[in-house]
């Protein structure tokens, strides 16, 4: 088996190093990204956003 080159698109081995992450915009300079998620409405998701982005 070859060396691994981290660049599945470029790779026709099926192995378990493949990245589920989406690729970033070139343009783009986000570092982190912080997921707020309930299966609920109204339980407070736009607030602790909120929150978070006061105290950052
Ligand atoms: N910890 C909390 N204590 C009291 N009220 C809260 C709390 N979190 C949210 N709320 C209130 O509940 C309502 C819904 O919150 P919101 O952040 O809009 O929820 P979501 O975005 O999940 O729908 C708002 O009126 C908000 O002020
Ligand atoms: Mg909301």
């Amino acid at each position: 088996m070859a060396e691994c080159s981290h660049d599945c698109s470029t790779c026709s081995q099926k192995c378990s190093k493949e990245s589920l992450l989406e690729p970033q915009n070139k343009a783009s300079n986000v570092k982190r990204v912080i997921g707020v998620v309930s299966g609920k409405g109204g339980v407070g998701k736009s607030l602790v956003t909120s929150m978070l982005a006061v105290t950052m």
